[in-house]
């Protein structure tokens, strides 16, 4: 299993849209490391979620009891990419990941992700092979592998993810770099610990907190399964 640090990151897709800044708020109360901000333009995937006004509008609310920020991870499920990266950018995200089919220049998308001040990553459907990660792998933070078809919340893990969450954890072991390797849909208490098995570090999950009443609950329990 990974030695790095392990990160929750939950996506608001599945909070309650009419109170998100409390939403926010309180899933950081109860222990969640990221924010994940799924955006979609019903274009890329046939759905449409929010754009970089909402990024700007939560921010305030991204912080901890402390005050230390707590890091935004946008998730652009668009195409095109780059418009809504440099938005985005403005609006307060820490990480970009793209899916690398929605840019017709991957690593010029990347490189500007970069220039804007924020971490870059790709993000990698089911049936999607990493084999771009070759030509970015030095100039990406974040490698996000999708356990579900990307553009709802609430699906069931695609098992297959496990072999490329090994894959992609063999080529970033490779280049040396720190870069984080994210997975993305239907992550449970139940199933987190063979994501982590499989070399994850960081995990998305919408449905499994949001869904719940007891965010911190759900939340230690993932962190109960990651100790192994
Ligand atoms: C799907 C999104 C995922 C989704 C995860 O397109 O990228 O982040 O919200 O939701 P759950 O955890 O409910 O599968
Ligand atoms: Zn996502």
């Amino acid at each position: 299993m990974s030695t790095r640090t392990f990160r929750i990151a939950p996506s608001i897709l599945s909070a309650d849209f009419a109170r998100l800044g409390e939403e926010v708020r309180n899933v950081i109360a109860a222990g969640a490391d990221w924010i994940h901000f799924d955006v979609m333009d019903n274009h890329y995937v046939p759905n449409l979620t929010f754009g970089p006004m909402i990024c700007s509008a939560l921010k305030p609310h991204a912080k901890t009891a402390a005050g230390a920020a707590v890091p935004i991870d946008v998730h652009l499920m668009v195409q095109p990419v780059d418009a809504l990266a440099q938005a985005f950018a403005e609006a307060g995200a820490d990480y970009i990941t793209f899916h690398p089919d929605a840019s017709t220049h991957v690593h010029r998308s990347v490189q500007a992700i970069r220039a804007a001040g924020c971490k870059p990553g790709l993000v990698f459907n089911p049936a999607a092979p990493l084999d771009v990660l070759d030509w970015v792998i030095d100039d990406i933070d974040l490698v996000l592998i999708m356990s579900v078809n990307p553009g709802f919340g609430g699906q069931g893990f695609i098992d297959s993810a496990l072999r490329k969450i090994e894959q992609a954890r063999k080529r970033i072991d490779a280049s040396g770099r720190d870069i984080r390797l994210e997975v993305d849909g239907g992550i449970k208490a139940d199933n987190i610990a063979r994501v982590a098995a499989a070399g994850a570090d960081t995990f998305v999950a919408g449905s499994a907190i949001f869904g719940k009443p007891d965010y911190r609950g759900v939340i230690e329990a993932m962190r109960g399964q990651l100790k192994g």
